[in-house]
């Protein structure tokens, strides 16, 4: 089997290569994996065909197809707030490179299955008591907006018959290494690793104030998941192709007292809060959530808090 998956070389994308490198995809091997980044990362593998460039040119794209893949996870995107800061080069790569391939991909005779990464951000910041597959949507950046543009133009080429698959909405995936680049959700992966350092953390948030978590292991599992999932014209997904991912509702609190059950009672101690007003408002003020189309599909959150740890540490599949 030929898979494709763009951006490669991110957070998420690096975590699903070794997965599908070590795992194949519905109990078939791999015969090749193509992995398009800016930077791909490298690899030994010899089924490994990493391409390096921008996928909004059409030289690289074409570069990336040239085997044609039977399985595409899209991930490639630009960051919420660098899309927002640069509103042209969001779009070109957050929207126009996602028509193109999807374009580039239409093959009636054999539909390729496509996994594309949308994002809780379609909800955009005022979000109902409690959120699930059906809550309205209301992007409140140009990054949400795009990615909501992603899915109906996949809906619409399955609707054509030129793609199968779907879009999944993902929250808050954890626990990115380094320090976030700017990204304002970083305190949500650094509070892993400070912790388990023995360093302190203060929260930009109220430690009261609850987020919708996942592992990036977990995460990587459900794109797979979504990648091997029964779609026929009966599938739960229905004409919209969207699921929002499961994921563990949790206030920090939560989250301090299970890496204190992992790490020490006293490593809760290291975290103080400073809330700021938008950051807890964007990152800290979610209600619960149901996912049952995902479900219905197989896709699962880490279980608990301490599940979580354990898959953020590598610990559990
Ligand atoms: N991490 C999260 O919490 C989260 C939440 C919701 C949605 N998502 C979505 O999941 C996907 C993967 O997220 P991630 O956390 O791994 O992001 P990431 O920023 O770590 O990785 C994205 C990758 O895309 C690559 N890329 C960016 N522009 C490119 C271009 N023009 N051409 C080729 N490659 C390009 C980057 O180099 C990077 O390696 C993204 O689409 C993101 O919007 C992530």
């Amino acid at each position: 089997m030929k898979v494709l998956v763009t951006g490669a070389g991110g957070f998420i994308g690096e975590a699903l290569v070794a997965q599908l490198l070590a795992e194949g995809l519905g109990g078939q091997p791999l015969t090749q994996l193509t992995g398009l980044d800016l930077r791909p990362p490298a690899c030994a593998d010899p089924r490994w065909r990493g391409v390096s460039g921008n996928i909004a040119d059409p030289a690289v794209l074409s570069e990336a197809l040239r085997e044609p893949p039977e399985v595409v996870f899209h991930l490639a995107s630009l960051p919420g707030g660098a899309a927002e800061a640069q509103p042209l080069l969001g779009r070109q790569i957050n929207l126009d490179a996602t028509v193109a391939l999807l374009e580039a991909l239409h093959r009636p005779e054999a539909p390729p299955r496509v996994v594309y990464a949308s994002s809780v951000a379609v909800y955009g910041e005022r979000l109902p008591e409690r959120v699930d597959d059906h809550t309205p949507t209301a992007p409140g950046l140009s990054y949400g907006a795009h990615k909501l543009m992603g899915e109906i133009l996949l809906a619409d080429a399955v609707r054509r018959g030129g793609l199968q698959g779907c879009s999944l909405r993902l929250p808050g995936v954890v626990a990115r290494p380094g320090e976030g680049a700017g990204l304002m959700s970083a305190f949500m992966s650094q509070l892993f690793w400070r912790l388990r350092d023995g360093e302190a953390i203060e929260l930009p948030v109220r430690i009261e104030g609850s987020a919708w978590w996942i592992s990036v292991q977990r995460c990587a599992r459900n794109l797979r998941a979504a990648a091997e999932a029964d779609l026929g014209p009966a599938d739960p997904l229905g004409s919209r192709r969207v699921a929002l991912m499961p994921a563990l509702w949790l206030s920090m609190q939560a989250v301090v007292d299970a890496l204190a059950r992992r790490f020490g009672p006293e490593r809760a101690a290291l975290v103080s809060c400073r809330p700021q007003e938008k950051v807890d408002r964007l990152f800290a003020q979610y209600p619960p959530l149901a996912t049952p189309l995902a479900e219905a599909l197989g896709l699962r959150h880490d279980g608990s808090a301490d599940g979580l740890v354990r898959a953020v540490l590598g610990e559990s599949p």
